[in-house]
């Protein structure tokens, strides 16, 4: 996040949220947004982005109960292992997993949900490190899509990490309510209770839109790593990573404040690069930095997640490469919907900041900007949602304003939920184009219903109550 966004915590006091600018929850005026506390997704045709209407829509099955959370055979020792365990970028038949045992061989047991029980799956045998010798990652792959596994690790003297649940996608064909989870920034506010509430739901995955930490100033691996360990180990962490899978973009933090690629030495780079991998286990992009990427859940979500740092350079804001990969990807998807990782907001902010900070975001670029938003509206695709964090309040709107190419797309801010709360919310006093500003650590949840085109967005606080709710028309 740029300077010119708010003063330091001092001003940041947990307080009410504001909600500011309600009028524009006034149905029609955003792109399917039917407002707050509307809970007839039907009763609007939306000014949609090209989402079915009409009354043949029926609601998509929900996702099968699971059983309770699984307990290894033995001592869970959290004082050896505080990192627990990590998954993240599932597949509909595998996941990648962190363990960090230090260099010490280790086993990986992963069972799976079978009825109200778990089944033993696979177990891995006396794994040892790459040569890092902190952090090892395991693919594990040939699983049943849609269905619920946890796997822990167990150390060579028996003990047992905290085990971690995950959630493999849909099969191509499938077709359900998906519910996911999203938050940004996670610089302080420890223990991050917002992250254990949404560690109580057994979420479909848990996305995490960048400045999970705020490396700022380091120089090295060894650096980089104090970072993420501090992090993993942070209680809402740890609970949450136990709870499902991530998908992590990062934004600047991860490196350094605002960091650019034409002035941060190559091999800073590489050792940011290293560690935020080897803390939030990824696969490769095919392309550029390798952190875009996508994954498709079935006929229902396909989500897209953008470096929107790591290319920067010669008055571009992402490489040719990943814009017209992003094209091509929302062009070409079946899913139903299609969600957008966007580290920094592509929302023409200047009602609430002006041109401050303009030229860190989207904005500041705006051939690109118009590039990617008009090829969205120029080919009416349906049921786009960006998804982003960086600016340190929750927030959901239009885009652009009225009249704009993208009045119609809608983008919703997650987070912080951890970092400092911009002041600058709450003194907003609304404007038509955003449905809602607001100030409190947070995390959203999006529940998907691919038969009806709705997204439900709810914004939950650190004490699980619900800041705020609206259903968006995609
Ligand atoms: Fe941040």
């Amino acid at each position: 996040m740029s300077d010119w966004s708010a003063e330091r915590s001092g001003l940041a006091s947990r307080r009410a949220v504001l909600q500011m600018g309600a009028a524009l929850a006034a149905v029609g005026c955003v792109g399917g947004e039917d407002g707050a506390k509307d809970s007839d997704p039907e009763g609007d045709s939306g000014a949609d982005g090209g989402g079915d209407t009409g009354a043949s829509l029926e609601p998509a099955p929900e996702r099968s109960p699971e059983p309770a959370p699984w307990e290894p055979p033995g001592v869970v020792d959290e004082r050896t292992f505080p990192y627990g365990i990590q998954t993240g970028d599932a597949l509909p038949d595998g996941v990648v997993v962190s363990v960090r045992s230090f260099g010490a061989p280790f086993s990986l047991t992963l069972v799976r949900a079978e009825g109200d029980g778990w089944v033993e799956d696979q177990v891995f045998t006396d794994i040892g490190h790459d040569e890092n010798g902190e952090v090892a990652q395991v693919v594990l792959s040939g699983l049943r899509p849609d269905t619920a596994y946890s796997v822990a690790m167990q150390s060579a003297g028996g003990f047992w990490t905290r085990p971690g649940r995950f959630r493999t996608a849909l099969a191509a064909d499938g077709w359900r309510i998906l519910r996911l989870g999203a938050t940004s920034c996670l610089g302080g506010n420890e223990p991050w209770r917002a992250l254990s509430v949404a560690a109580t739901e057994a979420l479909d995955a848990f996305l995490l839109l960048g400045d999970t930490v705020y490396a700022d100033g380091s120089v090295d691996l060894e650096d980089y790593r104090l970072f993420w360990k501090q992090a993993a180990q942070t209680r809402g962490m740890v609970e949450l990573s136990a709870s499902t899978s991530l998908i992590a973009t990062w934004d600047d933090h991860e490196v350094d404040n605002n960091w650019s690629p034409e002035t941060l030495p190559p091999e800073t780079f590489q050792d940011a690069l290293t560690a935020f991998r080897e803390a939030l286990p990824q696969r490769r992009g095919p392309g550029g930095t390798g952190v875009w990427r996508s994954f498709t859940w079935g006929k229902t979500l396909e989500i897209f997640v953008l470096d929107c740092r790591g290319e920067r350079g010669e008055g571009r804001y992402i490489s040719e490469e990943q814009l017209q990969w992003l094209q091509d990807g929302l062009s070409a998807s079946e899913a139903r919907f299609k969600f957008i990782m966007n580290s920094v907001p592509i929302t023409d902010l200047s009602a609430i900041f002006g041109a401050a900070g303009a030229s860190d975001r989207w904005q500041g670029y705006p051939e690109q900007r118009e590039r990617v938003l008009r090829h969205i509206e120029d080919n009416a695709i349906a049921g786009v949602l960006w998804v982003t964090g960086d600016v340190h309040y929750p927030q959901v709107g239009q885009v652009d304003p009225v009249g704009g190419t993208a009045a119609r797309q809608v983008e919703v801010f997650t987070g912080p939920g951890g970092s400092f709360l911009n002041v600058a919310a709450s003194l907003f006093v609304g404007d038509p184009q955003y449905s809602w500003v607001g100030y409190a650590w947070n995390w959203c949840r999006f529940t998907l219903d691919p038969g009806l085109g709705t997204v439900l967005v709810q914004f939950v606080g650190d004490d699980g109550g619900l800041l705020y709710e609206t259903t968006l028309r995609l």
